[in-house]
């Protein structure tokens, strides 16, 4: 941890990639580990557009599911830390996996959510969103073409905004640290991203509870929770606070 302080030091430039595993210990459930969503329940029944097709209702009620386990979370100390990294580096950017809106509680701005955000929804057939969803009987609820709405995030086999994925590969591009937090990293094209970082001369850390397909290839890996190892680097950089 103390080469990773070092580096943070002197850097002006971070990303941030975050998974997960940042808001485990805010009480919302992982995909991959033991307690895991994709353990319990199959990903082509519930996130995929044939699933939608096929079964509006039962998707529409699982990501409802989702959303009110998602209510009850607050930001935990992992996300309070990165929104302060956001104050220390001239150039920073987030990169999140996580549909959970976390970060942005935390206090994130310069964040961009390669998933989406659970808490809105989109039009099925127009992709009109619509930041909240409408008060009516209608499981899914209904857009005002008549189409089902559904949840504005990613999912298999759908591809990801171009205009986001282009801001997180030019920030990965050029910055000095790279972090990859709490995601197993076997996403694409998210999981790219940190061996984009190393390819261009990054210094790429990860912190995660077990070893993923990218510790062989960081510079620096450590084990734990996010929740409790991020305050403690910010505790070493706070000086640098304006
Ligand atoms: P995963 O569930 O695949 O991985 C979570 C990672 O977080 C694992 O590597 C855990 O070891 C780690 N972890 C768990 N608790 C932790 C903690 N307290 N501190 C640090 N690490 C911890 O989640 P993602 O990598 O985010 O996509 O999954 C990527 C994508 O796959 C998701 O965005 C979602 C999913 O299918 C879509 O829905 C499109």
């Amino acid at each position: 941890m103390n080469l990773l302080i070092d580096k943070l030091k002197v850097c002006r430039s971070l990303v941030i990639l975050t998974g997960a595993g940042i808001s485990a210990e805010s009480g919302v459930p992982t995909f991959r580990g033991a307690d895991g969503l994709w353990k319990n329940y199959r990903a082509e029944d519930l996130a995929t557009p044939e699933a939608f097709a096929r079964d509006p209702k039962l998707v529409w009620e699982w990501y409802e599911w989702r959303r009110e386990i998602i209510r009850q979370a607050k930001p935990n100390p992992g996300h309070l830390a990165i929104a302060q990294f956001e104050e220390i580096f001239p150039e920073f950017l987030l990169v999140t996996q996580n549909v959970d809106g976390l970060h942005r509680l935390a206090g994130s701005k310069k964040i961009v959510e390669l998933h989406g955000n659970i808490f809105r929804n989109k039009c099925s057939k127009d992709g009109r969103i619509y930041q909240e969803t409408p008060k009516t009987d209608s499981i899914p609820p209904r857009c005002e073409c008549g189409a089902y709405l559904r949840p504005d995030v990613v999912w298999f086999g759908e591809s990801l905004s171009s205009e986001v994925l282009n801001e997180a590969f030019v920030k990965t591009q050029s910055c000095e640290v790279f972090l990859s937090i709490g995601t197993s990293a076997i996403v694409h094209p998210a999981a790219s991203l940190p061996l984009l970082a190393k390819e261009r001369g990054a210094l790429v850390g990860e912190i995660n509870l077990e070893p993923t397909p990218i510790t062989p290839l960081v510079d620096i890996s450590i084990r734990g929770k996010s929740a409790e190892i991020l305050p403690k680097i910010l505790n070493h950089l706070s000086f640098n606070l304006c």
